[in-house]
């Protein structure tokens, strides 16, 4: 279904293609670590295959949850993370790296600051490329572990979710709402004006049939919801930082905002600033460590789909 094919926006995914890679994750969570039964056990799956993890941009999660999946599965990884210690600090550019480190792996995940750099990058190259962050763009592998902790829940088919934060330059919910919009989710957006969801991605949902209410207030949507989806505001895309500290600290998840509506799942792509209050990390609903660890199974699923022999 998949194998070869770089992984872009999740734009690019039918149903059918996520749900694949969602039940695959399953299987293979057995490998990931941690805990419990799957803890030490590891496969040799990718055995053979190399990953070059290319990073232009900070990452913790992203980066090394691929380059634990990868090893979990037998594979190897070679590294870049950071443009300060590769030649793009001597000014080369990212068509002529792609050109040769697709020549040196068989899978490359790639973050960049620029919207388009991984789409751009597939176009050069002879291995999948995946899309790790592209600027203000898209992380769609953050989407499909973001779906398989939804599903986790029990609420893929049932799912009411609060996009909060910064949906203008969060990369996260723009990849997600598209996701969402196959599942038929009811899905409410809440972000000071100025870091509203761009209208072109609400078109182009609104014509997918998906269900879309805004508000400014979180108040307003708690009750309404089962799934509140946290993001920080991406202070380092803002053109001016004047505008940044306008809208910085808008929101902030507290317990006792929680008690309004107690079975609310909370998630976070993470990494979170101030906008969840520390105690809220002690409360059942919080899930957004337990999420950050499902990057390793979803990301197992997504190497071992695209390099399958
Ligand atoms: N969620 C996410 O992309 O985290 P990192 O920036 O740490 O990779």
């Amino acid at each position: 279904m998949f194998t070869r094919r770089h992984i872009i926006s999740t734009r690019d995914f039918t149903r059918e293609e996520i749900d694949h890679i969602l039940n695959r994750a399953e299987e293979l969570e057995i490998y990931a670590g941690g805990v419990g039964k799957g803890a030490g056990r590891k496969s040799d799956l990718l055995e053979g295959k190399i990953l070059a993890n290319l990073f232009y941009e900070p990452s913790t999660r992203t980066r090394l949850s691929f380059e634990v999946a990868m090893k979990r599965l037998g594979g190897e990884v070679i590294n870049v993370s950071s443009p300060e210690t590769s030649s793009a600090a001597k000014g080369e550019n990212l068509v002529d790296t792609i050109k040769v480190v697709s020549k040196y792996c068989d899978i490359i995940a790639l973050r960049h600051p620029k919207e388009g750099a991984s789409r751009m990058a597939a176009s050069f190259s002879s291995v999948p490329i995946i899309n790790a962050g592209d600027g203000a763009g898209q992380h769609p592998t953050q989407t499909l572990l973001d779906l398989y902790t939804i599903k986790k829940e029990n609420l893929l088919d049932k799912l009411k979710i609060a996009l909060i934060g910064d949906l203008k330059y969060g990369r996260t919910v723009h990849s997600l709402a598209y996701a969402l919009s196959l599942y038929g989710a009811k899905l409410f957006f809440v972000s000071p004006e100025a870091l509203n969801m761009p209208e072109e991605i609400k078109m182009d949902l609104k014509e997918a049939g998906a269900d879309i209410f805004e508000s400014t207030d979180i108040k307003e949507v708690i009750k309404d919801v089962n799934v509140l989806y946290l993001t920080r505001i991406q202070r380092e895309r803002f053109p001016d930082q004047t505008e940044y500290n306008k809208v910085a600290g808008t929101y902030r998840i507290t317990t006792e905002l929680i008690r309004e509506n107690e079975g609310v799942v909370i998630m976070h792509p993470l990494p979170k600033i101030d906008e969840i209050d520390a105690e809220v990390d002690q409360m059942e609903n919080a899930r957004y460590f337990t999420q950050a660890f499902y990057g390793i199974p979803v990301r197992m699923a997504v190497l071992s789909i695209l390099l399958e022999r």
